[in-house]
């Protein structure tokens, strides 16, 4: 990766300059942790071109081999109250969604919490992680990671099926510094809206591109699967269902599917 082109991009934002490229690591979202221990300053980005231990959710693992890819992950210290950090998971995927169909013809959809999709397949995915002591925040990062350029045959066998990349999606090859500067200058902007303004615009902004509410869905949680109707989403990024046979649920983490035949 161009590091100087990224650089002149972000020019006069929060990331400009701020930017730790690694040629391989074991996780951009610990090493961006270690640096934010160290007293790195919010905009602080680690970029990796490769990761030996990439991190998915609910502690599975993110494909991530070299020079085809983007793997990064962003220093925040927002002065808010830890409960209220769950919002920044959406603020990057409303970015994220945003900048990607510059890139990329399919339609691109936001899946509760933070799972964007091409076409209906995975192509980009966010891990948010924070580190608070009572009522402060001492930071958060945020990992976001793009299938940009790498084929379907590379991809992971076991989850060749349900994800694809930009570049299959548009069939050319994508500019990975274009489209991380296009990725933070979006999330650079909705985050200053939530910082000024609070989740709520955020919040509309995500259910009108996710375009969830009134679908059919099956919820596979730790403890069990339900099906229902999403609803919407509350003030704190909670995902609102109603479900079978028990009425409305708060859903806070599990993955959402589309029950078959309502897609
Ligand atoms: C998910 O969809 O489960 C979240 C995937 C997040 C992957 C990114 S790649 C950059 C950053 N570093 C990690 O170890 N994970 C995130």
């Amino acid at each position: 990766m161009d590091i100087n082109k990224l650089n002149r991009a972000l020019s006069g934002g929060m990331f400009a300059n701020r930017i730790v490229f690694l040629p391989e690591t074991d996780s951009t979202n610990d090493r961006a942790a270690a640096l934010a221990v160290q007293g790195a300053e919010e905009g602080t980005v680690v970029f990796a071109e490769s990761q030996r231990g990439g991190k998915g959710r609910l502690g599975r693992k993110w494909h991530s081999p070299p020079g085809v890819n983007l793997y990064f992950s962003m220093v925040l210290r927002p002065a808010i109250a830890p409960a209220r950090a769950a919002g920044l998971t959406i603020v990057a995927g409303v970015a994220a969604a945003e900048a990607l169909p510059l890139f990329c013809p399919s339609p691109i959809e936001l899946k509760w919490p933070n799972d964007i999709l091409a076409g209906g397949k995975k192509v980009c995915g966010i891990l948010t992680e924070m580190r608070h002591s009572g009522g402060d925040i001492g930071h958060v990062v945020i990992g976001i990671g793009v299938n940009v350029n790498i084929r379907s045959v590379q991809l992971d066998e076991e989850i060749r099926s349900r994800a694809t990349s930009l570049r299959e999606e548009s069939g050319r090859k994508i500019s990975r510094e274009d489209l991380a500067a296009a990725i933070l200058i979006r999330f650079e902007e909705w985050y200053r809206v939530f910082l000024a303004e609070g989740f709520e615009p955020v919040r509309k902004e995500w259910i009108r591109k996710s375009g969830m509410t009134g679908r059919r869905v099956r919820v596979v949680m730790r403890n069990g699967v339900r099906e229902g109707t999403v609803t919407g989403m509350d003030e704190n990024g909670v995902l609102l269902l109603a479900a079978e046979g028990s009425g409305p649920i708060e859903i806070i983490s599990g993955d959402v599917e589309p029950v078959s035949g309502e897609e």
